[in-house]
C-alpha cells in the first residue's frame, strides 16, 4: 500500500491496495491515519460492491444510516439504508436518488444533525465528460490563514446549520424558522476529535448564523469566513473517473460540487461514518 500527496497538504492518492478483498490490521490503521493527517483519500480504481464499500467505510467507524428521507430510491438494494445514490438519473421524471442537478457549494457533510459524521465515501459510478467535480477545501489551514482579528471574532462562537438541499447554492435565509427543518448547533472552530487540530465549521450552503449577534453582523462575519474559504489555497479539484473511491473527513474539510451537463449521465455511490458531538478549539 502506498500513499503519495495530490493536493496542498490535505489530499493523499492510495494505491497498491485491492479494497475487493480484506484488509490487514496494519492497513487499517494506516489509512485511519492517513485519513486523520490528510483529510482525503483518493484511491483509483476501486470497482467495489455496495457491500464492499459498506466495509471499507467500516474501517473508519460505524457507518451511518441516511438521513434524507425525500430521497428517492427505484432500484431497491439490501444496503438502502446505507448507501445513497448520488445521480441526476430520473424515473419518469422523478430522480432515483439524491441531489441531482448541477452546481453545489461548499458544505459539512452532516452539520444539521448533533454529531456530523466523521466521513463520507463516495465511489464513481458513472461520471459526465466534464464538470461535476468535487472541491474540497481543508478548514485546518482556512482557519490558520484568517487574520488574526477575524479568527478572534469567530473562535469561541457558535453557528446554526440548516439541512435544506433543496437548494444546492444558495445561502439559507438568515430568519428563517428553524422549527420547520433540520438544524444544529456546532462550534465554529472545532477541536478535531482525532487530531486535535483547530478548523472552520461554518460554510456558504447550510450555516444560517451566529448565536447571539445581531444579524447584520453575523450575515458580515458569514460573509468574511466564505470569501476565505472560497479564496482558500488548500483547495484540491478532484475530476471524477470510474471506479475512484474518495473518503474525505467531514470535521475538517468542506465539498462543493462544480455544474455539469444536464444531458449526461452522473451516479456515485454513497455512504457515510458515524461521527460524534465536536468541541470548540479553545484558544486561537
Ligand atoms: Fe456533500
Amino acid at each position: 500500500m502506498r500513499c503519495r500527496e495530490i493536493g496542498p497538504g490535505f489530499v493523499a492518492q492510495v494505491t497498491d491496495l485491492d479494497l475487493t478483498r480484506p484488509v490487514t490490521a496494519l492497513q487499517h490503521a494506516q489509512l485511519n491515519h492517513w485519513l486523520d493527517q490528510y483529510l482525503v483519500l483518493v484511491l483509483p480504481r476501486q470497482a467495489l460492491t455496495e457491500s464492499q464499500q459498506i466495509d471499507f467505510s467500516a474501517l473508519f467507524g460505524p457507518p451511518s444510516e441516511r438521513s434524507r428521507p425525500q430521497d428517492q430510491r427505484v432500484e431497491q438494494s439490501p444496503f438502502a439504508h446505507l448507501i445513497g445514490v448520488v445521480t441526476n438519473v430520473r424515473d419518469n421524471g422523478q430522480p432515483i436518488g439524491s441531489l441531482p442537478d448541477g452546481e453545489m457549494w461548499f458544505h459539512h457533510d452532516g452539520c444539521f444533525i448533533e454529531r456530523p459524521y466523521r466521513a463520507t465515501v463516495l465511489r464513481a459510478v458513472q461520471v459526465t465528460s466534464t464538470g461535476g467535480e468535487t472541491l474540497f477545501v481543508d478548514m485546518r489551514q482556512v482557519y490558520e490563514s484568517l487574520p488574526a482579528a477575524l479568527r478572534a471574532a469567530t473562535v469561541g462562537r457558535s453557528a446554526v446549520h440548516v439541512f435544506d438541499y433543496r437548494t444546492l447554492n444558495q445561502q439559507p435565509d438568515p430568519a428563517m424558522d428553524l422549527s420547520r427543518v433540520r438544524h444544529a448547533v456546532h462550534p465554529a472552530v472545532i477541536q478535531h476529535p482525532r487530531s486535535g487540530a483547530h478548523a472552520l465549521y461554518v460554510n456558504p450552503l447550510c450555516t444560517v448564523r451566529f448565536i447571539g449577534m445581531p444579524v447584520d453582523e453575523s450575515q458580515a462575519l458569514l460573509h468574511e469566513l466564505t470569501t476565505a474559504i472560497l479564496q482558500s489555497s488548500a483547495c484540491y479539484r478532484h475530476r471524477w473517473d470510474v471506479d475512484d473511491v474518495v473518503i474525505w473527513d467531514n470535521w475538517a474539510s468542506c465539498h462543493a460540487r462544480t455544474d455539469f451537463p444536464s444531458g449526461e449521465v452522473r451516479m456515485l455511490r454513497r455512504s457515510i461514518v458515524s461521527g460524534q458531538p465536536l468541541e470548540p478549539a479553545l484558544s486561537q
